[in-house]
């Protein structure tokens, strides 16, 4: 029987192989919710009475991250966000999980439902020359829709779950087809740069996705484990199974080494990189750097649809 590396008692359950440490649970879940405060107080992404929004989707990821937060800070100002997209044998069943969740951590959750707020949902953009990249759409429509709600709410950071595999995988993309732009967005806090804009932080972005999982898992906290059914064969999976089984195989570091190098060394550079020009959308008066937001530009093309 192997020792837990940490605490030399208790039989090790988890092998971490880009630390090559062996932990039991315990050990793991302290380990766990310290490098979450580490990489918190490191960005500096939480101040002292601050308004926290926690996206909140129903995955292993934000469900971790919500559980920790309140964890980590019993006293702060949390509020989940969570948005139905009308996804059929998804959305509806994250929905009901994430409600009564929330509701034992005693965290307020505000719920927005794409169709019976809006009257389209995702699958609406299926049959529209966005098809094919549903997911993409979608996340337009995220971004969108967590950063008016969590302006209306007068939120000061909206912190999401994306996790370390999430921001490799898009700095992997960005390398792979020189997209400099994308990449220059690419860190742990996005700061507003706009008074419509609500901050970003993203405190599990050292953590893998596998930790999270581990984390939600051990501590039996109640989440979908099957993922979106639009999400199948998209470019993001692919290319972390790539980094993941092929990569990672080889380099057990990779992912740490990338985004560390990528912070270190790359990052800075960013610092003087242009800014793009922000306007108000035409139409509701939301951040844009065109005329027309792509949120508008993406509905009203679909409400056209639903209309004719
Ligand atoms: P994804 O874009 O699905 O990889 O999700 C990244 C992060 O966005 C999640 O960890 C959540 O914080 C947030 N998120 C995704 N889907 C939703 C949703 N339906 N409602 C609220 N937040 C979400
Ligand atoms: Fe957006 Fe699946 S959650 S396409
Ligand atoms: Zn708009």
């Amino acid at each position: 029987m192997r020792l837990c590396h940490a605490c030399l008692s208790k039989p090790a359950e988890i092998f971490l192989d880009y630390s090559q440490r062996r932990l039991c649970i315990d050990c793991f879940l302290k380990y766990y919710e310290k490098k979450v405060k580490q990489t918190i107080d490191k960005y500096r992404m939480i101040k002292v009475g601050e308004k926290i929004g926690v996206a909140v989707s129903g995955g292993k990821d934000s469900t971790a991250l919500i559980y920790v937060l309140k964890k980590l800070y019993p006293s702060l100002n949390l509020v989940g966000i969570h948005l139905n997209l009308g996804i059929k044998e998804y959305s509806n069943h994250c929905n009901e999980i994430l409600r009564e969740f929330i509701k034992k951590l005693n965290i307020p959750l505000i719920e927005f439902n794409l169709l019976k707020q809006l009257g389209f949902s995702i699958h609406d953009f299926e049959g529209t020359e966005h098809g094919k990249k549903i997911c993409s759409i979608c996340g337009t429509i995220k971004r969108y829709l967590l950063n008016k709600i969590a302006y209306e709410e007068r939120i000061n950071k909206l912190a999401t779950g994306h996790n370390l595999d999430d921001i490799v995988e898009v700095i992997f993309n960005c390398y792979l087809q020189g997209d400099v732009t994308q990449l220059s967005r690419i860190s742990p806090i996005t700061p507003a740069n706009h008074p419509k804009l609500v901050a970003r932080i993203k405190p599990l972005c050292m953590m893998t996705e596998m930790e999270n999982l581990l984390y939600a898992s051990y501590l039996e906290l109640p989440f979908r484990s099957l993922s979106c059914p639009l999400s199948k064969g998209n470019r993001s999976l692919k290319q972390k199974r790539l980094i993941n089984e092929k990569i990672v195989q080889e380099i057990p570091t990779f992912k740490h080494m990338l985004f560390k190098s990528y912070l270190k060394r790359i990052a800075p550079y960013f610092k003087t990189y242009p800014n793009v020009e922000i306007f108000e959308c035409k139409y509701c008066g939301m951040p844009t750097s065109k005329d027309v937001c792509a949120f508008c530009r993406l509905t009203q093309r679909v409400k056209k649809l639903i209309v004719e």
